[in-house]
């Protein structure tokens, strides 16, 4: 099944007691058990629900994996896998990551009694070097949040599988419809379906997805013991946001695309950040591993001045913390993702205060460029960064 056909067919379409042409949403928190002392599939919503199946199992197949499991928040999906970890384990994360999950393993590892090492990405040898006798997980985020810098999955997967490391990934990023990790060997796939897949900023919910039985097993039980399962409304609206998924991200990868290779010429911006630009570091390793550059972009406008005047200029894209709307949205992880991250470790990591991430919606590209650009004209500072003036 190609791609397109699998996001409308790939899970369930019809609700099997009436035919519905949309899976219903089974608002109902238990159901009746005609044989009180006879097991069936669905008794409550926290351990199940018809409309959590049936999103469940269309992430698993489109994620080419075998058991998908849907959270409140990705959040919620990152907590249950990293919150898994015992006393005594070593986990090794990407120094760049979202910084939600660097205040979960800085801050609650340690209650834990979990170690935790913070290394370079992008090469694979800081990867090798981390690893301890105790080291039971790799994170990953590739491209990672904000500056897009590049894992090498496979390179990762390898040296993990030598040591009987579990790797988990947050493909967040790419979703589904560009990077199938699963299909490189990774255990766990986490996703903020708050961005692309619902896609419409109207939801927050998380996914994972395994094909490991044992680890499904693991993640089952959380869900239901946490109690941070996605509610039979906010499974619907997911599923109708996957069904749309392609034609929106076709849209705002061209964008972003785009936009990227614009501002790159624009004589204020100092840097651009975005897998498909000729000058991105990792960029062979990307496209080896993933099949689009993706609809988010960061560029750096050198310091908090001119990022401040462009913000009070910019018209068409909203300026928010999230990422993956259909509406173009503009934020500044200075000191939004990334404010829960110390100062100088947030500047160490390249976060810097001239910092601008842009995710593309799905509006005209010309629209967007000329309200970026006049915008730019209203940054005061005159640099002289790119190579020709817009
Ligand atoms: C890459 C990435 N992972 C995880 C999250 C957390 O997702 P949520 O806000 O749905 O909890 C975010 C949120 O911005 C993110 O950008």
């Amino acid at each position: 099944m190609k791609l397109d056909t699998k996001l409308i067919h790939g899970g369930p379409l019809l609700d099997e007691y009436t035919g519905s042409s949309s899976i219903p949403i089974y608002q109902a928190s238990t159901f009746h058990q005609a044989h009180f002392t006879e097991p069936q599939e669905f008794t409550y919503t926290r351990f199940g629900n018809p409309t959590r199946k049936a999103l469940e199992e269309t992430i698993a197949c489109l994620e080419c994996g075998e058991y998908g499991f849907a959270f409140s928040s990705g959040m919620a999906a990152i907590s249950a896998v990293l919150l898994n970890f015992s006393m005594g384990d070593h986990v090794i994360l990407c120094k760049d990551i979202y910084g939600g999950t660097y205040q979960l393993v800085t801050e609650l590892f340690p209650k834990y009694g979990i170690e935790y090492s913070f290394v370079d990405e992008t090469n694979l040898s800081s990867w090798e070097e981390a690893i301890k006798e105790n080291t039971r997980g790799i994170y990953i985020e590739t491209p990672s949040n904000p500056l897009l810098t590049i894992t090498d999955i496979r390179g990762v997967v390898q040296l993990a599988k030598l040591h009987k490391i579990m790797t988990i990934i947050d493909n967040t990023f790419m979703t589904p419809i560009y990077q199938n990790p699963i299909k490189l060997g990774v255990d766990i796939v986490i996703h903020s379906a708050t961005k692309f897949i619902n896609g419409h900023s109207d939801v927050t919910a998380g996914l994972i997805v395994t094909s490991d039985e044992v680890i499904a097993d693991t993640l089952y039980k959380t869900q239901k013991m946490m109690g941070s399962m996605l509610d039979p409304y906010n499974c619907w609206l997911v599923l109708r946001g996957i069904k749309t998924m392609n034609v929106r991200m076709e849209k705002e990868v061209e964008n972003a695309d785009f936009i990227a290779k614009e501002l790159q010429k624009h004589r204020k911006v100092k840097a651009v950040y975005y897998p498909s630009l000729a000058n991105h570091i990792g960029k062979e390793v990307h496209f080896s591993q993933a099949s689009s550059g993706g609809a988010v972009l960061t560029f750096d406008l050198g310091n908090y001045e001119n990022v401040k005047d462009f913000f009070a200029n910019v018209k068409i894209p909203i300026v928010a913390v999230s990422l993956g709307g259909v509406e173009s949205i503009l934020s500044y992880p200075f000191t939004m993702s990334h404010a829960v991250i110390p100062e100088k470790e947030r500047l160490d990591l390249g976060v810097t205060d001239g910092l601008i991430r842009l995710s593309c919606g799905i509006e005209d590209k010309y629209d967007l460029l000329n309200d970026l650009v006049n915008a730019l004209d209203h940054v005061k500072a005159e640099p002289h960064y790119g190579e020709r003036i817009l």
